[in-house]
């Protein structure tokens, strides 16, 4: 997609959060502070035909614009208590545990799994890698964005989401979740690039994951967004598909986990835009009702184009 492209299709999407929200919201409350959606208590999202929201019609910011209906999806249900955090998974005996303490500071936690991980020869993704790609983003993080795994920038680069679907992303966080990208934390569940971009396979899955529980412990993110089938899909433990996964959010060691299309599947498959708006109004309300802080509007596609 050209850049041009890529910031049109940008300010829709946008444009389009910002109308459904409004028009959902009458205009008056723009968050809901009431009712929380509710947590289902079923993780793995497992094959049951209730448990699937059935997917949105229409994505046209008209129709959106036109047709009041609450999507099903995103329908705010009668509160649920959640649970209190607890630590993320314990790391596999199989290995060193990082340095520093669960009292260390978020900073201090996330240098000793990087000091851990240091020029990881674990797994056969090492033999072509040119960086290991640990994440970027902020200690303090409150949502934290978990892919699949480096691409070609990334791998050239060091550091997450940094191609075209990362452009994506970036815009996403920062125009319609509305924090800078270096607010959040992004990672991926392996460090290291596969080759041609094929899925991690089980073995670097259960040699690199445990980084991952390690990043999470140490973040104690509010909100953890899983980005795409890979990840949700080995985050949630599940082979249900994207498609019923997505759209609602899942109990996740007492936090809140919304998994969404991933912004490379977005690119190329445009008209899905609206489900990664639903998507990430769960993830906005989750981060409000956690925090108690409240997140400017989504930008207008106006706003947003002219960014
Ligand atoms: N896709 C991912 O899943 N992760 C990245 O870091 C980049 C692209």
């Amino acid at each position: 997609m050209s850049e041009l492209g890529l910031h049109d299709e940008l300010a829709a999407i946008v444009g389009d959060l910002r109308t459904w929200i409004a028009v959902q919201q009458g205009d008056c409350a723009r968050v809901p502070r009431g009712p929380a959606p509710e947590l289902r208590s079923d993780p793995a999202g497992t094959e049951g035909g209730a448990e699937h929201t059935p997917p949105v019609e229409s994505s046209s910011l008209v129709s959106a614009e036109v047709r009041p209906e609450v999507p099903e999806a995103v329908e705010a249900k009668p509160a649920a208590p959640t649970p209190e955090p607890e630590e993320f998974p314990p790391v596999p005996e199989t290995r060193t545990p990082s340095a520093a303490p669960a009292s260390s500071s978020p900073a201090d936690r996330l240098l000793a799994v990087l000091d851990d991980i240091g020029d990881c020869t674990r797994c056969k993704l090492h033999e072509q890698r040119t960086h290991v790609v640990f994440g970027s983003g902020s200690p303090e993080a409150d949502i934290v964005f978990v892919g699949e795994g480096p691409g070609y920038n990334e791998d050239q680069q060091g550091e997450p989401f940094v191609g075209k679907a990362g452009e994506l992303l970036t815009a996403i966080i920062e125009n319609v979740i509305r924090l800078s990208r270096s607010e959040v934390y992004i990672c991926n569940v392996v460090k290291c690039r596969p080759p041609n971009n094929r899925d991690p396979e089980p073995d670097e899955v259960a040699t690199c994951s445990p980084f991952l529980w390690e990043q999470l412990g140490a973040l104690q993110p509010k909100v953890v967004v899983g980005l795409g089938r890979f990840a949700v899909q080995t985050l949630l433990e599940t082979d249900s598909s994207i498609g019923r996964l997505r759209g609602r959010v899942h109990p996740f060691r007492g936090i809140a986990f919304v998994p969404t299309y991933h912004p490379a599947y977005l690119l190329r498959n445009p008209s899905d835009k609206r489900k990664v708006l639903e998507d990430m109004k769960l993830v906005r309300m989750e981060y409000e009702r956690a925090t108690g802080r409240a997140l400017p509007e989504p930008l207008t596609r106006k706003e947003a184009s002219s960014r």
